[in-house]
């Protein structure tokens, strides 16, 4: 009750913050023991969740700001996902997906060191899963901690709802309080466990990463979560190895891809930032890797974007 009265009041500190614009500066994590911790400046309450095109990132609910295009890691062996995240970070991409299921943390940790990126320019999400993390959360998020070595880690998000997924949230909690943690995060979170899940946390979570790609939009949980002051973050947006060469050849996106001169993988990904979702494309192809960070010389039409949006499916392409 106390910690749905706490959502409650931080909620209705950011509407009203947002709409008369008197944000002095705040921290909204109460308790923080860390004066590092990020604070909100006036004005910035104004700006959760929407996509500044022109910067190419995100104001978060938590007082950081996240690019909007980045690279995601799964199934990427070490040696790949060192390439990539270095290729990434070469062509200007700055945020990196990764996971301890993907087994690469310590991949994306070291080619994070070895780049010549200001540390503080480049955006780490990582995930705890449930089972063991979930049972030993403070240790799974200090392993992460310790695999990345990166000093401190930008987002953590709980991989999937499960048993004791709370206590897992309320441990990366304590890690935001002492700074080792800035932001944290959901997956394979939809309306009903995010009901049942935020009026039992503090910290209201700053991004939900789920499933979707044309043929399975959740075009009801996207409005849903972003209502909440939350930014969503697609996963398989190509719809997953096994499946993107149905999507990259669908003819509906393959003739708005030639009336603009792109690729129907830079459509898809164009598709998802108008719709203010943020894409994490998974490639171990340099090439590739460039061109889906090359989102912002084109614009769909809204006639286009509703061209997309009827390829609608309901087709999830993995079981979470
Ligand atoms: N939270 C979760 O439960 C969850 C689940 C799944 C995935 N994820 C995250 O979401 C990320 C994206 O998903 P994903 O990587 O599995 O699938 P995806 O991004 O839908 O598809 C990746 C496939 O697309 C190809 N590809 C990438 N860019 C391309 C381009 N420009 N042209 C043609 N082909 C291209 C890649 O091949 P090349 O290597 O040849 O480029 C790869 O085979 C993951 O890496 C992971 O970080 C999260």
């Amino acid at each position: 009750m106390k910690r749905l009265i706490s959502a409650l009041i931080l909620s209705a500190l950011v509407v009203c913050c947002a709409a008369c614009g008197k944000a002095d500066r705040q921290n909204i994590i109460s308790g923080a023991e860390n004066s590092d911790i990020k604070t909100y400046e006036a004005g910035d309450f104004a700006k959760i969740g929407k996509f500044d095109f022109e910067k190419k990132t995100v104001m978060l609910n938590s007082g950081y700001e996240m690019p909007i295009m980045g690279l995601g890691t799964y199934s990427l062996s070490d040696e790949e996902c060192y390439n990539s995240v270095t290729a990434l970070l070469r062509s200007g991409g700055r945020l990196i997906d990764t996971a301890y299921m993907y087994g690469n943390e310590a991949a994306v940790g070291r080619a994070v060191r070895n780049s010549d990126v200001p540390r503080e320019e480049i955006f780490v999400i990582t995930k705890i899963y449930p089972g063991e993390q979930f049972e030993n959360p403070e240790k799974a998020i200090q392993d992460a901690l310790d695999k990345l070595d990166i000093g401190y880690i930008d987002m953590m998000l709980l991989h999937h709802p499960g048993e004791n997924d709370v206590k897992a949230y309320l441990a990366m909690e304590k890690f935001v309080k002492k700074g080792k943690i800035h932001s944290l995060g959901l997956s394979n979170f939809y309306i009903e466990e995010l009901k049942e899940f935020l009026p039992q946390v503090n910290i209201t979570p700053a991004l939900v990463q789920n499933e979707i790609h044309p043929y399975y939009q959740e075009n009801d949980v996207i409005p849903y979560i972003q209502n909440l002051g939350i930014v969503v973050q697609g996963w398989y947006p190509f719809g997953g190895r096994g499946h993107t060469s149905q999507l990259l050849g669908d003819s509906v996106i393959s003739s708005i891809a030639k009336a603009h001169g792109v690729t129907c993988a830079q459509v898809i990904l164009r598709w998802n930032l108008q719709k203010g979702v943020v894409v994490i494309p998974g490639s171990s192809n340099p090439d590739h890797i460039k061109e889906n960070l090359d989102l912002f010389g084109f614009e769909l039409t809204d006639a286009e974007i509703r061209q997309i949006n009827a390829l609608d499916r309901n087709e999830k392409h993995d079981w979470y």
